[in-house]
């Protein structure tokens, strides 16, 4: 392993503000940390969640905008979340954390109604039929942030992957959830149909994002809120 790379996660098990479970932990259901978030934080203000945060591009920016807000990213790779961190750290901002875990175990570590929204930032699309379980929009998925974002929280999905925002918009169809907001096309035309703070935080732009962009690739957008399940 690069010897940079072994600094960074060692840097990780020293930093306040990030936390690494062990899968025994992740895989019980159940961890201290369910509940806790708020007295880390030292605040009531609302949580968002962003999943699969990679480098943190968005927790951080978010972070940064807006201080009456908490946020967390989350992602099983250390030497992405180290990125982030790094700057949470050197900047003294207060309001972000990370957790590295599979998201699959998210629940484990939140507490009922905790999260008040949640962020999908460009996730792998899983392509092939046998993978449509590990998309983060699946109903599997949705059940299990059902378990701890406030009924009526925002989910917020942006995609590259046209595929994925047509199975999400069919999924939520499934379920009787009317999406609040869909573009194929974020910056193009749609944009001016943002309101003012839309636009504010939706112009931050994640690593993968950014790259995406640079070779022209339009940027999906949709934006839904929780319902009980169907079931
Ligand atoms: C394509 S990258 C996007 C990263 C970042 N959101 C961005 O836009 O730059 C997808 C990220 O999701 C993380 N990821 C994928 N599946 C995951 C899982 N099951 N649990 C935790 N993280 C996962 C990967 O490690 C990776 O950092």
């Amino acid at each position: 392993m690069a010897k940079n790379k072994l600094a960074h996660f060692a840097e990780l098990k020293v930093f306040k503000h990030v936390f690494e479970p062990s899968i025994n932990i992740a895989k019980e259901g159940s961890s201290p940390l369910q509940g806790s978030w708020h007295s880390f934080f030292g605040n009531k203000n609302p949580i968002t969640l962003e999943l699969g945060c990679g480098k943190g591009e968005y927790t951080v920016g978010m972070g940064q905008m807006y201080s009456n807000r908490n946020f967390i990213g989350v992602d099983i790779k250390g030497a992405r979340i180290w990125r982030g961190a790094k700057t949470v750290e050197e900047e003294g901002i207060n309001n972000a954390a990370f957790l590295r875990t599979r998201i699959e175990f998210i629940s484990s570590f939140f507490g009922n109604d905790e999260v008040d929204e949640l962020w999908l930032t460009f996730s792998d699309p899983q392509l092939k039929d046998k993978r449509e379980k590990h998309r983060l929009s699946h109903p599997r998925f949705l059940d299990i942030y059902r378990n701890f974002v406030r009924p009526g929280g925002w989910i917020h999905m942006k995609t590259d992957s046209r595929f994925l925002a047509d199975y999400t918009l069919e999924v939520l169809e499934e379920e009787g959830i009317v999406a609040d907001l869909i573009t194929h096309d974020l910056y193009g035309e749609d944009w001016d149909k943002l309101s003012d703070d839309d636009k504010k935080h939706m112009g931050l732009k994640t690593f993968y994002e950014q790259k995406f962009l640079d070779i022209g690739v339009h940027i999906n957008y949709i934006r839904f809120q929780l319902y009980e399940s169907k079931q």
